[in-house]
């Protein structure tokens, strides 16, 4: 039998570039080799967001994205993490052999408690519990991660194997697997691209969106004029001709390094490659679109699919922790 991966995403809403070429890509090409389970953890986000405003339209449009992208109901259960409340559940249970310690130490809080000092709430301090319980709730054995979650991974492990020692075994110890994201800077040049940077493109941007945003991006400082050298290592644009222009990545590079080609033309050529490159993606996610209540339907089937698995393991929990239970 295929192993059962898990992993979580905090809804961002409208997915960018960054995503797609780490995350979303990555979790496509997992669903033909395992057994998939992917979740927004619109619980998790609870944590550190200040106001739910957006809450529903973030998780609507980035499920959009994904599904356009080819996460594929067939292969997968694609799901919301509170549309399977057993997850809450599991982790109250889960909390009561996670020494208080454990938490306090992990990195991810301790960044948080620096970033949000007016907003420490309990939940941040359990979010690396809920996490286990995400991830034990339905078995899972294999985490696809970026390296910033090895230590919520661990954790995890640490959980269930105290549950497993202490009440008997029921849960897998997930492994992580780390994967290589490329890392994309944003348009700055300078940091990762992250929505909280504001350094963006959308992959459901238009293409002249997407010719503005690129030709505002930030190019190798060292060319002022155009007939000044190009040093296409340091250079973002450059960076992501790679992913977008592959076929001519040596030609571009050469043509930069002699100043044959400009930073207005390279930027538009790369405009042109990133549009035709997401063409068939928006022209999908169009049509998902005009499908009244098709994300809703997907992720109710997702729900109803997760929940049955949810189900069985929590049935096994209690009777393991021997609480008692009404029905059999
Ligand atoms: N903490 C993860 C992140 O911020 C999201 C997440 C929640 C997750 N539950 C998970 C990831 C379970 C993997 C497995 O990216």
């Amino acid at each position: 039998m295929e192993k059962r991966v898990f992993s979580g995403f905090r809804p961002t809403g409208k997915q960018h570039i960054g995503n797609y070429l780490g995350t979303i890509q990555n979790c496509v090409s997992l669903q033909d080799e395992y057994d998939c389970i992917y979740c927004v953890v619109d619980i998790h986000a609870l944590t550190t967001l200040e106001g739910t405003e957006t809450l529903q339209k973030d998780i609507y449009e980035m499920v959009l994205d994904w599904l356009a992208a080819g996460i594929d109901p067939g292969k997968c259960i694609l799901f919301v993490q509170s549309h399977v409340p057993q997850v809450m559940e599991l982790h109250t249970l889960f909390s009561m052999v996670t020494p208080l310690s454990w938490l306090l130490r992990v990195p991810t809080f301790k960044e948080k408690v620096k970033i949000q000092p007016h907003n420490v709430n309990y939940g941040l301090v359990g979010y690396p519990v809920l996490m286990a319980a995400d991830i034990a709730l339905y078995k899972g054995e294999v985490v696809p991660v970026g390296e910033d979650q090895l230590p919520h991974l661990e954790l995890t492990r640490e959980i269930v194997r105290r549950f497993n020692s202490t009440y008997g075994y029921v849960f897998p110890e997930p492994q992580a697997k780390l994967t290589s994201f490329p890392l994309v800077l944003g348009l700055d040049g300078l940091l990762k691209m992250s929505k909280s940077y504001n350094n963006y493109i959308e992959i459901a941007a238009p293409p002249e969106e997407i010719l503005r945003q690129v030709m505002t991006a930030v190019t190798d400082p060292a060319r002022r004029y155009r007939s000044d050298k190009g040093h296409p290592d340091i250079c973002n644009i450059f960076s992501l001709h790679k992913f977008f222009t592959p076929s001519r990545v040596e030609e571009i590079a050469s043509e930069c390094r002699t100043a044959d080609i400009g930073c207005v033309d390279c930027k538009k050529m790369l405009a042109r490659s990133i549009s035709s490159t997401l063409e068939p993606f928006r022209e999908k996610r169009a049509i998902l679109a005009s499908k009244p209540d098709y994300v809703t339907e997907i992720l109710a089937d997702g729900a109803n699919r997760a929940e049955a698995l949810a189900k069985e393991t929590m049935k096994e929990v209690k009777d393991k922790m021997r609480l008692l239970q009404l029905k059999s």
